[in-house]
Order: structure tokens, then sequence, then C-alpha cells
């Protein structure tokens, strides 16, 4: 297999990053922009009277009109949405590593705020949009310009940051293709896996918090309880926005190679995944190359993505399963060859063989970090499912209390789960090391999952000053609390 050098690889120091801002992007600090909340760019006189920052005129290479639809991705039931341009997935952003990028964001909703977090990337904080943490949300009628330097290549995702957005529509995929490539193939392509509701989702997590569904005994200890696997019941899982139904096909020969650039965008669903008939090649984790490994099937938290190189075997169709971890149903596609119709096969699989498991990746070259005063943080995931509020140490999002650290801290988590779910905890701005196993290749990743009443270590060098916020990326424990920010200036 190849694909073990390169593609993923981080080329540009944080000092890169600076160089290029001040050259490139604005005339000034990056930092003092996010701070200040410049970037903000108003298409007409509205609400909002923040200073804008009026972006040199250069056009961009995306524009994108959040606005209010109704979506049907399923084919069974028409549901109202917000999305991009009108498209669930949103439009696939498709760029070079080393490059500019420029998206416009035109909010069109009447009423109603959003904002679009460009997740897994390394930029400056005041483009990472996080409303309250690293910038002003977009008001309705509102455009925002982002603007900001592509310095990693990769498979990545972006989603609205704005309350529950995302889980109706707004989030697409957004691949970096490496400035030199040394995995070859011969079909690139995004594998999206979704959630959906036909019912809203301020409803259910209102509902949530309403009590829960199973009631625990009384005189239950948590010792006595078994892992929960879902918050809410989903009305269809999708792929590549569509349901099984109608699914999603692909066309290519027998003996090709195909690269699967799969991403976990549901908003509260942990997938398990196989191919009928073939093993897949993981090539790369969150965006970043590793070492590649053989598996039968892999299973993803929220905002994980993962790079999957797959040879036909032979005509045929073939079909990609992507099962809820609870059993509740799957999103499929299908693979065929030009002689073969598209058949989905509809049967749940059995997950059997080789699975892959964090221990299994491991970076392609040390990841070791640079030497820095140690700054080490004990981060407990808990939960109160009878009121259904998610903390970290106690601590209910947003009234929690900054995680402060240093420019050149070597920042050393413990993360504790202290529940009965599963939490994929991300970070923004930065990759950390998942210490498991690897060595000095622990891989780089953004997003970790953590299981019920595991511990996992993590480690990350603070070398992008900011505000960033550390969440749990089941989009209802992020809105019911489950999230802390670092902060600390350059
Ligand atoms: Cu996908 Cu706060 O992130
Ligand atoms: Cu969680």
């Amino acid at each position: 297999m190849n694909g073990q050098n390169g593609d993923g690889a981080i080329r540009m120091s944080r000092r890169g990053l600076l160089r290029m801002g001040a050259a490139g992007l604005v005339g000034g600090s990056l930092l003092a922009r996010a701070q200040t909340g410049f970037g903000q760019a108003s298409a007409q006189p509205g609400p909002n009277t923040e200073a804008a920052y009026v972006p040199r005129p250069r056009t961009p290479q995306y524009r994108f009109r959040v606005g209010a639809t109704t979506l049907n991705p399923d084919g069974r039931r028409a549901t109202p949405g917000i999305t991009i341009n009108g498209q669930y997935p949103g439009p696939e952003i498709r760029v070079r590593e080393g490059s500019m990028l420029r998206i416009e964001v035109e909010n069109t909703l009447p009423d109603e705020p959003t904002s679009i977090h460009w997740h897994g990337l390394l930029l400056p904080a005041g483009m990472d949009g996080v409303p309250d943490v690293s910038g002003f949300p977009i008001a309705p009628r509102q455009v925002f310009v982002y603007e900001y330097p592509l310095l990693q290549s990769g498979t990545y995702w972006y989603h609205s940051h704005w309350q529950l957005q995302e889980q109706i529509g707004m989030a697409g995929p957004f691949v970096i293709e490496a400035r030199d490539e040394p995995l070859r193939v011969d079909h690139d392509i995004v594998v999206m896996l979704g959630d959906w509701l036909y019912r809203s989702p301020y409803a259910a997590l209102t509902a949530l918090k309403k009590g829960p569904a199973k009631p625990m005994a009384a005189g239950a200890k948590m010792a006595d309880m078994k892992p929960d696997l879902a918050d809410i019941e989903y009305d269809a899982l999708l792929l590549n926005g569509r349901g099984t139904r109608d699914p999603w096909t692909y066309q290519a020969r027998p003996g090709e190679r195909i690269r699967l650039r799969i991403i976990n965008a549901a908003a509260s669903t942990y997938f398990r995944l196989r191919l009928d008939g073939h093993p897949l090649a993981i090539t790369h984790a969150d965006g970043l190359a590793v070492e590649a490994v053989t598996v039968d099937y892999l299973q993803m938290g929220m905002a994980e993505t993962y790079d999957a190189v797959v040879t036909l075997s032979g005509s045929g169709s073939y079909t990609l399963h992507a099962v809820a971890v609870d059993g509740s149903g799957q999103a499929i596609g299908v693979l065929h060859t030009p002689d073969a119709a598209a058949k989905p096969n509809l049967a749940m699989p059995t997950f059997e063989g080789r699975a892959l498991s964090y221990g299994d990746l491991r970076a392609v070259a040390p990841t070791a970090l640079p030497p820095g005063p140690a700054r080490p943080f004990t981060l407990a995931l808990q939960g109160d499912m009878a009121k259904y509020v998610w903390t970290i140490n106690g601590q209910v999002y947003p009234k929690t209390d900054p995680l402060l650290i240093r420019q050149g801290d070597r920042v050393q988590i413990e993360l504790r789960n202290e529940t009965l779910m599963w939490h994929p905890m991300h970070l923004h701005g930065h990759f950390f090391r998942v210490l498991q196993g690897a060595g000095e290749r622990a891989p780089f990743k953004h997003t970790v999952n953590v299981a019920p009443r595991e511990t996992v270590r993590i480690e990350f060098t603070a070398d992008n000053p900011g505000r960033w916020i550390f969440h749990c990326h089941n989009l209802y424990h992020l809105e019911a609390g489950m999230a802390r920010v670092f902060e600390y200036e350059a």
C-alpha cells in the first residue's frame, strides 16, 4: 500500500502562518483582528454595529448563501431545513494546499444568526467561526468573508456552529489536495455521513431536558448501568445526503483504486462502516496521513474523518454500509462496475474480522512535541441524564472558566469519561497527539472518542494563540453544556 508519506503533513509552522497572514491576509495582527471581531463586512446597514473590515476586492472562490429550505433527503418526508446554496450536503470545497481561501458567506435568514466553522483547519482564531469564542455570529441579512491560508492537506468538513443548524442541513465536505500527493488512486471521492430528523431538533432537545425516556430505577447505581448508545432516535441515516431508498451510487472499473474520504458529519450518530467483499486500507485519520492499515471495518465518532482506499475486486455491485452503533438503522452507498447495475444490499451487515482501533494509528513521521512547559489538565466528562446537562469538570458551557494556557505550552490533558455515553471530543485550531500505544508515532487528531468510563490522554502544543473551544461533538451534548475554552495570547 502506498500513501506512507507526505499527504496530510502539516508543512508550515505557526510562524509560517503568521508570516503568510501578515503578507497575504491582512496588514496587521491576526490576533488583534480575532479579538476585536474584525472581519465582519456588512452588505447593507443592519442591526449589527461591529466595526466593519472591508476585504480587499478579490473574488471569493466560494459564495455561500445560507437560507431556509425544505429538504427531503430520504424521499419520505419534506422537512424544513437550513442549507448552503439550497443543497444538502453543502457544496464540496476542493482546494490546494498552500493557497489562500476566500469564502463569502451571506446569511439570508430573516431572523436568525449563523456562523460557519471549518472543522479541523489550522487557521487564525478570527476565522474559526465560533460565536462568542472567536468572533461574532453573522447577523441576519449580513455577509462575512472568511479568508485564510491553507496550511495542511486532507479530508475535513465545515458546519454551522450556531445552535442546532448543523442538524438541519448546514454541513459540507472540505477537501484540501496535497501539494505532493504520494497516494496514487483512480478515483477520489467524498463519503459524507449524516443523521436526519423529521421533527425539530430543538423540540428533541427540549424533550431530552424534560426527563429521561428510560427512568433510572430507584437505587440503581451508575456502576450497574449499561452504556447508552444514543441520545436521539433518528428518522433517517444518510450517505452523501441520501437515504436507502435512492442511495448514492458510484461507478468504477474492476481493479481501480478508489479513495473514499469518509466524514462522519452526523450530529449524534456513531457509525460502523464496511464495504461488501472488500477490506478498507486506512491511509488518513482526521485528514492526516497514517501508516496504511487494512481492516475489515471501522467505527467512527462524530466529526472524525478517515480516508480508506479500496480496490474493486471485479465486476459487480458492492454496498458500503454505515450502520448506527445502536443498531437502529444504516445509510448505504453503492460502488459498481460499468457492466453491473448498482444493486443496493439492504441487509444489515455483520461486523466480523479486524476493526480499526486507535492503537493501529501510527503517524508517518515522529510527532513528539517540541519541548515546552508542561501544562497538565484533568478534565472529567460528566452528565446528568435526569436534567440532560453535560459538563466538563462540573461546569456548564457557556458558564465556564477559561482554561488559561500560554504560548509554547505543552498542554497535557487527561480526559476522564465518568458517564455511560461516548464523547467525541474536538479541539479547534490545533491537532493533538492521541497517546495510545504508538509511542513517538502517536497520531495527530482533532477529535478523539472517549468511551464510557474510559480515560484518554492527549497533548498539544499551544502554537496558535486565541480562544479555542474544546467540546463534545455530539451536538446535543454541546448544546447542553459540554464545552470549555482554551485561551492564550501570542
Ligand atoms: Cu466540528 Cu466546534 O466543531
Ligand atoms: Cu458527548
